[in-house]
């Protein structure tokens, strides 16, 4: 293993920050020794109509039932808006920058409340009532967070689909939610490049009908003033709906445990899984951990490059910064254009000291060299972060001294769409860094690394990781289907919930996040179900079998290695290997392109016709010599056949 490096808490971090290495300390012992008492003081960051009376009502065995603040009553579009009229109406809310340098805009919070006040309405209008989904489907425009923040203001349970999705993933989301209100927009543009998102959504409206969801309404924003088509009765333009309402709008009052939102992720068995949060606990932790993760002070300036349609655009775009009161910064376009420049250009025109990124943008932009970076000043920078993947060390060093000049902390915050806010993270102020390591747990956050046959690993170790406690934040069920919510989180190791990732502890008690031990794999940050990529393939006719396999990518971090058995007498060739690719993007979307294609005369299954994936992770690999015991396989030439095939290949 290589040295590991660490970067101790700069005296400057620590004159700055809220909370130094005592009060961590002291904190996190509190934390996890009375849990209803930390969580009954830290609940009273958010605004309550109705105070709670009880704090904690969790259990991880059976029946599994998660439970907090559940007498009280709120509404988090107040608690993001309405509250901080009174002493910072005035202050930017959201600064948008476009897709193209030339554009960009302020918003007020008092902007905001219009905003989100009238197209609330708009939605009572049309019949949109507490508890109904709404879908949401739009680029990164203002427009977005004014949806997402009416859906909470009337209490309809929002479900965002990222724009990368294509219309049959749309349409899933949209039948399994039952939404039969969608959000959307002309087009979409990123990179200079219009994505079309009205005609999307319309195939995917049709295909929900044909799986009996009837869409009633679909509200579209004019981001580009392309051409598409309208279906009267159905369309509606937000411009002419939102400004024939008042802008006077009174917050639903809601219980703590009604739904606030649903997010589809991938999982490592069949379809993605609408992974459901509540109101109350999860407003709660992301607030509290956007202030002190990023230790967030009054008037800073704070910037999260992720999409709306992610978890990490949920929290920490949206709802932990605007129940702060603070600026955040919503970015339309992407890191390389007009030029790979871009994001350090953006930080200096808007002078941004909080910047939260992912590793593979990193990496990427690490790819094109220091120029890009040191022609910008970046001097506003107080805070770096990392999120979705581990970061491998090179690319830490390089975003710590390239990027921050050496002397800006990173903090590599691990958390998951379930978890709904960060658990392990360093604290700028009081936690020394280690590059690659995500260092230690979050208030209240207890985790625990077993063995695959649950035994629980004390000291420095490598092991599964779980949680063993609940924490505000946490996914409450997967939506419609309690029962796989207990089976997929709770059933592998009993009592405690286990994440999916591997993970090592050092001797000073920090994690390492060492990637997933399930069948998913992490495609630059984002997540995604091999089984998900195989039902795509099978789903083309000349395709018998598929298997997919992660494997590393300098860039993505995983790529998507596929290989595909055809149907008999079929022949593979490069243009059969470009129709699948587009086969796959047409099913699920552009994120789950696959990189690589091998047609396979066979694959490796046990005599009980299991797939042996961890002989095709190696091949995919180049791992040849590590094969590991093949005696199991039913035919073992079949190996032979791959590994012949790869070399060719190279
Ligand atoms: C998976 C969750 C919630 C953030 C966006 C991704 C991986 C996430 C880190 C990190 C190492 C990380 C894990 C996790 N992951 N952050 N800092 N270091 N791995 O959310 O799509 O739900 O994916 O992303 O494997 O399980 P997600």
């Amino acid at each position: 293993m290589s040295e590991v490096h660490v970067h101790k808490v700069q005296p400057a971090w620590r004159e700055r920050a809220l909370i130094d290495n005592e009060t961590y300390q002291k904190w996190y012992a509190e934390s996890v020794a009375d849990p209803e008492r930390f969580w009954a003081e830290h609940g009273k960051r958010i605004d309550w109509f109705k105070p709670y009376g009880k704090v904690k009502n969790t259990t991880f065995d059976a029946p599994v039932s998660i439970k907090w603040f559940e007498d009280g009553e709120l509404n988090v579009s107040h608690n993001c808006i309405d509250r901080h009229l009174a002493t910072r109406g005035d202050h930017v809310a959201i600064i948008w920058e476009g897709d193209d340098p030339a554009e960009d805009r302020k918003i007020t919070y008092r902007e905001l409340h219009e905003q989100v006040c009238r197209l609330a309405n708009v939605l009572k209008k049309h019949g949109v009532r507490r508890g109904d989904r709404v879908t949401i489907y739009m680029p990164m425009i203002p427009e977005a967070a004014y949806a997402m923040l009416a859906c909470t203001r009337v209490g309809a349970v929002h479900s965002v689909v990222f724009g990368g999705f294509s219309p049959d993933s749309l349409a899933g989301r949209i039948v399994d939610a039952e939404s039969t209100f969608v959000i959307t927009a002309d087009e979409g543009l990123r990179g200079g490049k219009a994505i079309p998102l009205k005609e999307n959504t319309d195939k995917a409206v049709d295909i929900a009908a044909r799986h009996h969801v009837m869409v009633k309404n679909v509200l579209v924003v004019r981001r580009t003033g392309g051409r598409i088509g309208w279906a009267d009765g159905r369309d509606l333009w937000y411009h002419e709906e939102t400004a024939a309402v008042s802008a006077d709008n009174e917050p639903e009052r809601m219980n703590a445990e009604d739904p606030l939102f649903i997010l589809y992720t991938s999982g490592s068995t069949g379809k993605p899984k609408g992974v459901l949060h509540t109101s109350g606990g999860y407003l709660v932790y992301a607030s509290m951990t956007h202030q002190y993760v990023f230790d967030y002070h009054d008037g800073d300036i704070y910037w999260c490059t992720a999409d709306v349609g992610w978890v990490t655009g949920h929290s920490y775009i949206l709802y932990g910064p605007l129940a702060n009161g603070a600026t955040t910064l919503m970015f339309e376009g992407v890191p390389n254009y007009p030029s790979v420049s871009r994001f350090w250009e953006v930080v200096d025109k808007h002078k941004v000291n909080i910047f939260y990124t992912a590793p593979t943008a990193i990496r990427a932009l690490m790819g094109a060299g220091d120029a890009p970076v040191k022609n910008t000043s970046r001097r506003s920078l107080r805070v770096l972060g990392s999120v979705g993947e581990p970061i491998n060390p090179e690319a830490w060093e390089w975003y710590f001294n390239v990027v921050g000049d050496g002397n800006v902390p990173i903090v590599d915050t691990w958390w998951q769409t379930e978890t709904g806010g960060i658990l392990i993270t360093p604290l700028p102020g009081a936690t020394d860094l280690k590059a690659g390591s995500a260092t230690r747990p979050f208030f209240g956050v207890q985790p625990q690394l077993v063995d695959n046959e649950g035994k629980v690993l004390e000291g420095a170790t490598d092991g599964n990781l779980c949680i063993v406690d609940s924490w505000p934040g946490q996914m409450r069920t997967v939506y419609g289907d309690h029962e796989r919510f207990v089976q997929t989180y709770f059933s592998t190791y009993k009592g405690k919930y286990f994440t999916g990732d591997g993970c090592r502890r050092d001797a000073d008690g920090y994690y390492w996040i060492t990637g997933r031990v399930d069948d998913v794999i992490n495609v630059s940050g984002h997540r995604m179900g091999t089984a998900e990529v195989e039902s795509a393939l099978v789903s083309h006719p000349k395709v018998s079998e598929a298997a997919v396999v992660g494997y590393p990518h300098d860039i993505k971090g995983q790529g998507i290695y596929c290989y595909v058995t055809l149907m008999a007498g079929e022949q593979g060739s490069d243009e059969l290997r470009k129709e699948l690719v587009a086969h796959v993007r047409k099913e699920i979307g552009a994120i789950a392109s696959p990189d690589k294609l091998q047609f396979a005369p066979g694959l490796p299954k046990t005599r009980s016709g299991k797939i042996m994936r961890r002989i095709l992770r190696k091949i995919a690999e180049d791992d040849f010599g590590a094969l590991g015991d093949t005696s199991t396989l039913a035919d073992p030439a079949v190996v032979d056949d791959l590994v012949t095939n790869r070399q060719n290949k190279k």
